[in-house]
């Protein structure tokens, strides 16, 4: 992975990170990639693209789990606020609230540009998770990206039949980064071979 020779073995990961089209209209590109640089990740691959309907719809994964588990997602909120799923979104199937929910995400991906990314670095995936803040924004801790810059909940956006404003997606597990990252970058795109120069004293590259 590079010349930063420590950058090795199975603490080394990549992730793919995408600034989603609310966080690049509010100018918030560099303060996401500046929180990963500050923390040590290094960035190896970085571009902005207007994906298709058809390149994003392939980008988020079709499986009824992950379906069902997006669904689940609101309806916890819903539970928790004392809100019907069936007057809000006109269902209380967790499947078809998850299948509406992924067809806004796809729409909305393709409205406007998004900055597609590589963090690469000592536990990566979870790093920027963690660095990023939960999905929820309302939820989301103070400090983290989603947590400092996004006020956003199912029970907002469902009602509005639109997507969660989360400003950015990061992958959530090395399945996910490896098919993320083959989706979106060609070999050619991504430029590991150079070192970070703090890395010599954070990790004595
Ligand atoms: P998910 O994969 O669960 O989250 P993450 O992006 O943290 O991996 O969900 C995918 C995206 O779906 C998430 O970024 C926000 C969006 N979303 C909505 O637009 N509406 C919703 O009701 C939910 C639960 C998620």
């Amino acid at each position: 992975m590079g010349k930063n020779v420590k950058q090795k073995g199975p603490a080394y990961e990549r992730s793919f990170v995408m600034v989603k089209p609310d966080g690049v209209q509010r100018g918030l590109i560099g303060e996401v990639v500046s929180r990963f640089e500050k923390r040590g990740l290094k960035v190896v691959a970085m571009k902005m693209v207007k994906p298709s309907l058809e390149h994003i719809d392939e980008h988020y994964p079709k499986d009824e789990e992950w379906i069902g588990r997006l669904g689940d997602k609101g309806f916890n909120v819903f539970k928790e606020y004392g809100i019907d799923p069936k007057k809000l979104m006109g269902t209380d199937d967790r499947k078809e609230a998850g299948e509406m929910v992924r067809g806004w995400l796809v729409d909305y991906l393709n409205e406007a540009p998004v900055v597609a990314m590589i963090i690469e670095g000592i536990h990566a995936i979870d790093m920027v998770r963690k660095i990023a803040g939960t999905t929820l924004p309302s939820k989301a801790e103070i400090g983290t990206i989603r947590g400092d810059f996004s006020v956003d909940s199912p029970a907002a956006a469902n009602l509005e039949k639109r997507a969660i404003k989360n400003i950015l997606h990061a992958s959530e597990n090395k399945e996910e980064a490896e098919h993320e990252i083959a989706h979106w970058f060609s070999r050619e795109e991504i430029f590991d071979d150079y070192a970070r120069a703090e890395h010599g004293v954070m990790f004595n590259e």
